[in-house]
């Protein structure tokens, strides 16, 4: 779990999305953090410490003089105990303190101070944003290694439509995640399949399976917060795009077929986590197929097995297959695990509530060529992903 007990100094400055920082400390602090608030005095207009203090369940801070509980040394001991800074919002101003060194409250000091990395998330007008000078501040700062969560488009509290909105807290939390993640994927090339396909019958008919595209997202997710170099090839879904993922979107089994073996040449792990359809229509009707008296049938066609194809021609690269079974579970995954010729087979279970398609939880087995089985309990696709790759990390490492 990349954030349980991890100290995270947040740092708010005085802006308007100051207000979104209760939802991110409430979010951290689910996750296991512990959220220590640091403000600018201009923040304090903004949100009150005690709404912050009592959301992190920490004392918040807010001046450097005179030092908070007579401690004049708060800004050491934050810096020291931190594993990361995050700012945000960060304004304009604060942005410009960084860049230039200028230390004259508790956050621009901490920030000296530290040697943990710094995520910083801004929030500004438009032309704020767009402004050479900030640009250049913005640049500067990259150069020297902090991180960055950029603004999104959206409407502004000044009225105007534009770039300067912070960031969704989902986003800052998913960054928070990879540059406290362990890397041990890095220099890893992984090829992800997620979701359903869609078989078309006519222009308004398919046919599909429930799958929501999660289990395969929470595998590419994972695998670029720990380093991975990602390609995420997704049948449709519902699903926002993953930061810093390739995203290929497919529909039909055809499709994605062609789309893995572009691809598969320059991978060096593949995860087949797609609900890829079997069959598929023999026939495409371009026109509605309209009811008829009596019985009415539907020619059906079988598509490739792309995983097996894979399996064929995988050479050193490791495959991961996933397979949701009904019964039988193990003796049907290790049948799927020789025959398709994976290093590893993930089998969820289908009919247990809160596992398979469609839910944020799953419960797995995974089984690998030497015949060993993990069982994991009922935990979120996210922690299931964390415990595939890990994994997939001892076979790298077994050579
Ligand atoms: O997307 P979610 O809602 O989060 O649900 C997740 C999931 C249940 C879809 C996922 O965890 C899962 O089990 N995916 C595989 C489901 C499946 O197609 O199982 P299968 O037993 O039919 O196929 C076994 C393997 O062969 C899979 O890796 C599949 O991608 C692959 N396959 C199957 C058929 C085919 N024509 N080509 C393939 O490559």
């Amino acid at each position: 779990m990349p954030l349980k007990e991890k100290n995270i100094i947040l740092g708010i400055c005085g802006g308007i999305a100051a207000y979104k920082s209760a939802d991110l400390i409430s979010k951290l602090t689910k996750m296991g953090a512990n959220v220590h608030v640091v403000m600018t005095k201009s923040a304090i207009k903004f949100i009150t410490p005690l709404t912050l203090e009592t959301l992190s369940g920490n004392r918040v801070f807010t001046n450097l003089f005179p030092p908070p509980k007579g401690d004049p040394l708060v800004h050491v001991d934050l810096a020291d105990k931190a594993d990361i800074i995050v700012v945000a919002p960060a304004t304009a101003n604060t942005l410009g303190k960084f860049a230039h060194g200028i230390a004259d409250n508790l956050l621009s000091t901490l920030i000296l101070a530290t040697q943990a990395p710094i995520l910083i998330c801004p929030a500004m007008n438009t032309n704020m944003w767009q402004n050479e000078i900030v640009k250049a501040n913005v640049q500067r700062l990259k150069d020297m290694g902090f991180y960055f969560v950029e603004p999104e488009w959206g409407e502004l509290a000044c009225g105007v439509e534009g770039y300067g909105r912070l960031a969704e807290v989902e986003t800052i939390v998913e960054e928070i995640k990879t540059i406290l993640s362990s890397k041990d994927l890095a220099g890893q090339k992984v090829l992800v399949t997620a979701g359903s396909t869609q078989e078309p019958l006519d222009p308004v008919r398919f046919l599909s399976n429930p799958s929501s595209g999660k289990m395969g997202y929470a595998m590419a997710k994972v695998a670029r917060r720990r380093g991975a170099e990602v390609t995420l090839i997704t049948g449709p879904t519902t699903l926002t795009p993953p930061r810093g993922v390739r995203v290929l979107g497919v529909k039909t089994a055809l499709e994605m077929k062609n789309t893995v073996l572009d691809n598969f040449e320059d991978a060096s792990i593949i995860v087949k986590a797609a609900a890829v359809s079997d069959f598929r229509p023999q026939r495409f009707f371009n026109k509605k197929v309209k009811k008829t008296p009596g019985k009415m049938e539907i020619g059906l066609k079988r598509n490739p097995d792309i995983l097996k194809e894979l399996g064929k021609k995988k050479g050193n690269r490791i495959l991961v297959g996933f397979a949701a079974e009904t019964h039988d579970i193990i003796k049907h995954a290790q049948k799927k695990l020789k025959e398709k010729n994976v290093d590893l087979m993930v089998v969820n279970p289908i009919g247990i509530p809160g596992a398979g398609f469609g839910s944020d939880t799953n419960m797995v087995k995974i089984l690998d060529r030497k015949g060993d089985i993990v069982e994991l309990p009922l935990m979120t696709k996210e922690k299931v992903a964390e415990e595939i790759w890990d994994k997939v990390v001892e076979i790298i490492r077994s050579g």
